[in-house]
């Protein structure tokens, strides 16, 4: 498959089109970001484990009935994707207490909910991502009512199946966001990435943090953390 332009440049990906006009390469940097672009860093090998572990998912998704953009990893940090629009919501779900979450309702970090929380964040980089609720993502016309219910319920399965498997390897999964994609015929599916970029991993025994909050929050040992995820996913 020829590659050619660069369609668009994110804080952490780089799309670029291919001959196929249904199809884009996804390109992982190890660049890292934080707090809307404020805090700038990069996370040495992170691109190339990003990518193996959100194609690992997403093969993981699409095999238990969740439709995603996943077409094809071509090499450690390169991976063809469906051409989609992004829906512009963030999808948050939570099955602990942390991060924005435990500082909007102060309450402490590491509370186990009985069942998962979903919220939303209207994706604009200018606003900073606001916090919106469904209501007022429809006056804006963001998606339609049925979009988001698809959404809706694509994102709670989404967690019973990452939720269970990380489970597994020793991991709590936290929470973390989902962004979603409308194909040429409207259809929905999964995409962007599931990383620990995206996702907060805890130690299941120990509750040591494996994802980017280590670098949000200048905890040191980012690099392993990364790595330790992919030994978790992967093996040694
Ligand atoms: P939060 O607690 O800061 O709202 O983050 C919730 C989850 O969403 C967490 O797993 C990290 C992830 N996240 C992103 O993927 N991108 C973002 O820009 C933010 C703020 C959070």
């Amino acid at each position: 498959m020829e590659i050619k332009e660069m369609l668009y440049e994110g804080k952490a990906k780089q799309v670029f089109a291919t001959e196929n006009p249904d199809i884009v390469m996804v390109h992982y940097k190890d660049d890292a970001t934080a707090f809307n672009g404020l805090k700038k860093g990069t996370i040495t090998g992170k691109g190339v484990i990003n990518n193996r572990v959100t194609n690992f998912m997403m093969k993981k998704l699409e095999a238990a009935g969740i439709p995603t953009h996943f077409v094809e990893e071509l090499n450690d940090r390169d991976t063809l994707v469906k051409k989609v629009s992004i829906v512009p919501l963030e999808v948050i779900i939570r099955n602990i207490s942390a991060g924005s979450f435990a500082k909007r309702f102060g309450v402490e970090e590491g509370i186990v909910f009985e069942n998962p929380t979903i919220e939303y964040s209207y994706k604009n980089d200018d606003l900073g991502d606001p916090m919106i609720n469904t209501a007022q993502a429809l006056a804006l016309k963001l998606a339609t009512p049925e979009e988001i219910e698809t959404i809706r319920t694509m994102a709670f399965k989404v967690n019973d199946i990452m939720k269970a498997f990380f489970q597994e390897v020793g991991v709590d999964l936290v929470d973390f966001k989902l962004e979603f994609g409308r194909l040429s015929d409207g259809t929905i599916v999964l995409a962007d990435e599931i990383s620990p970029d995206t996702c907060r991993f805890w130690d299941s025994k120990t509750h040591e943090k494996l994802d980017k909050d280590r670098f949000r929050r200048d905890l040191g040992g980012v690099e392993d953390a990364y790595e330790e995820m992919r030994r978790r996913i992967f093996g040694a």
